[in-house]
């Protein structure tokens, strides 16, 4: 998708769709008043008729209006506007995206609203629109016996803002179109199912973007992590034909010597439970537990796209967890690479098994800080739903960090507490600790174990279990948390230019 800001008159713009945001109360304000003026009160006359529903994301398509260049108007409710903020336009963006999407016009140009919202700069709104316009035209390519001829959505969108276009306005589009893009990497890859995108594939995409991009890519086989001691994420891999990989990517775009960000990304690419095998309902969805791993590939793809100019490593153990007579079954001790023993008491707690050894390697790296991103528990589904990722972290700096970012990006996480007292809930008789915690608290006590192994470093852990896929009729990866992370990174860049 091709996205660019521009300014002008709206009634005056030629293009296929000619989308407005209007409020529902008061009178007209910003482009839409233009566009009224133009068509002689034509589109107030139905707005006051009441065509358009008045929850925010309602849209009324108009055909033809009167002294109005554009082929279409888009109208686009904001909802009330004492409730415009975050929320209202992310639900009219969205279902903005949707028609723009589905419709049979070329090109659209985007009237950004003209009301001030709190916290938030045009140049962020203009980030988020191009971001959420851009991830609308996604489409996975399914493998289907016909292809479809027809190829409906628009192929370009204009951002068009009543001042002057600046620097910031042009890099915030850019920002926007290279973070969809990254999430569409991501979406692909955890659409695609555990036959196709199984350990060797994410390593093979990892490579090709790697080359693609020319940043380096590594991938350690099962004899090289033997040897590194990761005994406990070969443990999860062990009754799997598909043999594991570690990934290990390396941006360079920063100062030479200059600490790196450390990404960790949870590569499971489909979850059984192994030998504490899942119940079947659902279960296609573990197709879906390499997100985080989809993320970390994602977000390299936006980084280098915008050759940000920072460090960044990208680690992802890749492995898949099956039952078979070579599985690992609840019992099992095994030793990790850092040396701390773990009795497996449940194998589908795999998660945290396979990036402990990942957080021990990280070491290596000095950090400037290490975020691992993992489908780790269906407890933090429980305790946030689908919209707030959940955020445990060893610094605090660090946390708030994040959490600001999720909310400039809208794409939010929301922070558990990582105390020592749930320490209690691992405990094992026959190994250091046990990988299992129980129902009380299992967000945090999940993250409580990747912290035993994240202690050299400033930390943090995203589960993003609840907001990576949507199950039901949209089923579908959602490319989340590379919007976050994206944001994360392009701000670490800005502050280390100055
Ligand atoms: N991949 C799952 C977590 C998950 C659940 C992701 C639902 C997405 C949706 C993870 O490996 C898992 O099975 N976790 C267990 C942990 C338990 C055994 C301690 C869980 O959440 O039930
Ligand atoms: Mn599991
Ligand atoms: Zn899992």
């Amino acid at each position: 998708m091709d996205i660019s800001v521009s300014s002008g008159s709206p009634e005056k713009v030629k293009t296929g769709i000619l989308a407005v945001g209007v409020f529902v109360d008061g009178a007209l304000t910003g482009a839409a008043k233009a566009i009224d003026a133009a068509a002689g009160g034509k589109l107030a006359a139905k707005l006051k008729r009441g065509d358009l529903e008045e929850n925010a994301g309602a849209t009324l398509m108009l055909h033809d209006l009167p002294g109005v260049a554009a082929e279409r108007v888009l109208l686009v409710s904001l909802g009330k506007r004492e409730d415009f903020g975050d929320r209202t336009v992310r639900e009219a963006l969205t279902s903005g995206a949707r028609v723009l999407a589905a419709s049979n016009a070329a090109d659209a140009v985007v009237c950004m609203a003209d009301g001030e919202m709190a916290g938030r700069s045009l140049a962020s709104r203009v980030q988020l629109a191009a971001r959420v316009l851009a991830d609308g035209a996604y489409k996975f390519d399914a493998p289907r016996a016909k292809k479809s001829t027809k190829v409906r959505g628009v192929k370009k969108v204009t951002l068009l803002v009543a001042g002057k276009v600046d620097k910031a306005l042009e890099a915030a589009a850019k920002n926007g179109a290279a973070i969809a893009e990254g999430m569409a990497l991501t979406k692909d890859l955890g659409n695609l199912g555990g036959n196709v995108c199984n350990p060797g594939y994410l390593a093979t995409t990892a490579k090709a973007l790697g080359k693609e991009f020319k940043f380096k890519v590594e991938v350690l086989e099962r004899a090289d992590m033997e040897k590194l001691g990761m005994g406990s994420l070969l443990s999860v891999g062990r009754a799997s034909y598909s043999p594991c990989k570690f990934i290990i990517m390396k941006y360079d775009g920063g100062a030479k010597g200059a600490k790196p960000v450390v990404l960790v990304g949870k590569g499971i690419t489909f979850d059984t439970g192994g030998i504490s095998l899942k119940p079947g309902a659902l279960l296609d969805e573990m197709k879906y537990d390499m997100c985080g791993a989809g993320s970390v590939i994602g977000v390299f793809k936006t980084l280098a796209r915008l050759k940000l100019p920072l460090n960044v490593v990208g680690l992802v153990p890749a492995v898949e967890n099956m039952p078979g007579g070579n599985a690992s079954r609840p019992g099992d001790v095994v030793t990790s690479m850092s040396g701390i023993t773990v009795e497996i008491l449940n194998t589908d707690a795999e998660g945290r098994l396979i990036l402990n050894d990942a957080l021990t390697y990280a070491e290596r790296f000095d950090p400037a800080c290490v975020i691992d991103i993992a489908t780790l528990t269906g407890a933090c589904v429980v305790a946030l739903g689908a919209h707030a990722s959940g955020l445990l972290a060893n610094d605090d700096a660090l946390a708030a960090e994040l959490l600001k970012c999720g909310i400039d990006a809208g794409d939010r996480a929301w922070q558990l507490p990582l105390w020592e007292e749930y320490m209690s809930q691992l405990k094992s008789n026959f190994a250091d600790m046990s990988n299992l915690g129980g129902p009380p608290g299992g967000a945090i006590t999940a993250g409580l174990f990747l912290s035993k192994f994240a202690k050299k470093y400033r930390w943090a852990h995203l589960d993003i279990a609840g907001t990576s896929s949507v199950g039901g009729d949209a089923k579908g990866a959602t490319g989340r948390p590379v919007p976050l992370l994206a944001q994360f990174l392009i701000e670490r860049s800005a502050a280390a230019a100055t």
